[in-house]
């Protein structure tokens, strides 16, 4: 073999008149005719025009040479020169070109199912691009997403390594753990019938580790959770996971923003500016998120008690349910906003749970449209409650606290889309914390964690964990950038009485608890420091660096919307001696569920 003595973004001016071998793809083929065939030779770090020249390559060359297709793979040696003309800018390489002496088809392509070109990328479909997933990342995009994924685990690494973290490999066959989704579980062989679950998170092996006195812990592991994939949601994803010792819940908070704002600038350079904490109530009631876009100011303002004077039904009726009114005024949306638009951000407010969306316009220094009629006998009360001015638009949200938030939070991100309040180009960041403990699940009438049950309360709230669970703070906290959480973390209960305590808010028994997570509270009886930690989701930092809204574009080889991997054709069939060793039946029913 032609064995390549540089890469094909190497050559420069200077190696003019020197013999130089590459090997690569071919990119582009171009026959000129007499005698005159160019082809662009790729390889991970650039182009090289190679020209096949007939009155400078040997014959053989010259006819090997005219027999390429795209993506053939070759060696090719040959005599660098200027080129004559002018330079091609796009490619670093573009004031030379290499004049073909010998080549060595080391590979011919079969036609191509695709071809791996950025701008024809957006025209075929994404499953044929997962299927030939080879192919596609031969992209020039999906390799600076492979080299920028690279440059975030490197950066990640030595920065967690210059503080003292130590890299810990945490195991993938365990019991289940808590994060809230559905485990994958896979068959023992040993034990047929018991099953080892995939961790959706090393979080309880991060905090042993701790009790294990490694105090700081960092690794960039695969989590597992069996959930509907989303746009930036998959079931297999990676973390940046991090757990500390002897902490409070700023020291985690310091650290990581001096992480956060340092990996943004020196891998793209991005300025993230101050990171600032605003309390999960302050995010919800005047974002109606817990993860709000700061990017733009559309706020909103409580207008409960502007509101209770009026009688009109749907706010009455809330209200006295214990519910709020929230209202966003949007600047100039009277004019801006079509009614088609308004009616679509009503059925978002109701996917979120809201019976509706009442809006109103502020015109010529009178309510029109929407609910006007209704709310006329408090307008001035409101108008000056949201500084409203001339042109403005007005929306509601309605109901209990979280619906009438988070309805109007995303009716929120709508707008602001369609008002051309998002600048693409700005990145801005901001803690979450003060998140309550626990949410009421009113379908199971019971608490869920907020985040998850080995997150401790604020010391300062420990009497509420008791006597009032729902009010209850906790020391968690969140960093959300643009609108999209990043990373989430607590400080842990470090004693087996709050823990237990927080088992039993959550409806666990002892004996479940025991079970479930044993080796835990035994760990926490035998000398277990202070601690917290954190994980940030790996796969959408560099979402947000690329400036991707799918998830796929970020991971090697991906998985669908209903987890498929389709190059490798996974999930397969299991081989049925394989299945009987482990003790396993399968009875696919019509409904398509295998029950074992
Ligand atoms: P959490 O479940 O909040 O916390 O996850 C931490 C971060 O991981 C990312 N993330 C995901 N990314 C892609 N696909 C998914 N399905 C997915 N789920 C989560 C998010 C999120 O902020 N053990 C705790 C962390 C801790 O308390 O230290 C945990 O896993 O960016």
């Amino acid at each position: 073999m032609l064995k390549r003595t540089c890469n094909c973004g190497d050559p420069r001016k200077e190696n003019s008149g020197e013999t130089i071998t590459l090997s690569g793809w071919v990119n582009t083929y171009r026959d000129q005719g007499k005698g005159l065939v160019f082809i662009d030779l790729r390889d991970r770090y650039g182009m090289t025009q190679v020209v096949f020249d007939g009155e400078d390559s040997p014959q053989e060359t010259m006819e090997i040479g005219s027999s390429l297709r795209r993506e053939d793979v070759i060696s090719v040696e040959g005599v660098v020169r200027v080129r004559d003309g002018a330079p091609n800018k796009k490619l670093a390489t573009g004031e030379i070109e290499l004049v073909a002496k010998r080549i060595e088809v080391i590979n011919r392509t079969e036609t191509l199912p695709i071809l791996p070109d950025d701008h024809d990328a957006d025209q075929i479909g994404e499953e044929h691009r997962l299927r030939y997933r080879y192919i596609d990342l031969r992209r020039p995009k999906m390799q600076r997403i492979l080299k920028l994924r690279h440059q975030i685990t490197q950066f990640t690494r030595n920065f967690f390594a210059d503080r003292n973290f130590l890299e810990v490999e945490t195991p993938l066959l365990i019991s289940p753990t808590p994060e809230g989704a559905r485990d994958f579980i896979v068959p023992s062989r040993h034990q047929a019938g018991r099953w080892y679950a995939l961790p959706q998170s090393p979080q309880i092996f991060k905090q042993i580790l701790m009790v294990a006195g490694c105090d700081r812990y960092m690794q960039i592991c695969k989590c597992l959770r069996d959930e509907d994939p989303r746009a930036d949601r998959q079931a297999e994803f990676t973390q940046i996971d991090l757990e500390m010792s002897f902490v409070e819940r700023d020291d985690v908070l310091d650290i990581m923003s001096e992480f956060a704002t340092s990996i943004y600038k020196e891998v793209s350079g991005i300025d993230l500016g101050d990171l600032p904490r605003i309390s999960w109530s302050d995010a919800m009631n005047n974002y109606g998120s817990d993860r709000p876009d700061i990017r733009f100011d559309l706020q909103f303002t409580d207008v409960t008690d502007v509101v209770k004077a009026n009688d009109f039904k749907v706010f009455a009726s809330a209200i006295e349910q214990g519910g709020v009114v929230k209202a966003m005024r949007v600047p100039g949306g009277a004019s801006t906003l079509t009614r088609k638009m308004t009616d679509g951000y009503a059925e978002i407010a109701q996917t979120y749970g809201a019976g509706g969306l009442p809006s109103v316009k502020l015109v010529d220094g009178e309510f029109t449209t929407g609910i006007s009629k209704f709310i006329a006998s408090v307008k001035d009360e409101l108008v000056s409650a949201l500084s409203l001015e001339d042109g403005d638009l007005v929306l509601f949200g309605v109901g209990p606290f979280r619906v009438a938030c988070t309805s109007l939070g995303q009716v929120r991100l709508q707008v602001a889309k369609d008002m051309g309040l998002v600048n693409e180009d700005e990145y801005k960041g901001l803690w979450v914390i003060d998140f309550p403990m626990f949410d009421w699940d009113e379908e199971r009438e019971r608490f869920i964690s907020e985040h998850h049950p080995f997150t401790a309360p604020l010391e300062s709230e420990l009497d509420k964990l008791r006597d009032n669970p729902i009010d209850c703070i906790s020391s968690g906290y969140d960093l959300c950038i643009n609108g999209s959480e990043v990373a989430g973390g607590s400080i842990r209960i470090h004693n087996p009485e709050t823990q237990s305590l927080v088992f039993e808010k959550l409806g666990l028994s002892a004996e479940e608890a025991k079970t479930k997570f044993g080796f835990l509270l035994d760990a926490l009886q035998f000398g277990a420091p202070p601690h917290g930690g954190i994980a940030f989701g790996l796969d959408r930092l560099v979402m947000m660096m690329i400036g991707t809204d799918n998830i796929r574009d970020v991971i090697a080889f991906p998985k669908t919307q209903t987890g498929a991997d389709l190059m490798c054709e996974a999930p397969g069939d299991a081989d049925p001696e394989h299945l009987e060793e482990l003790g396993i039946t399968v009875d696919v029913s019509d409904d398509a569920t295998a029950q074992v």
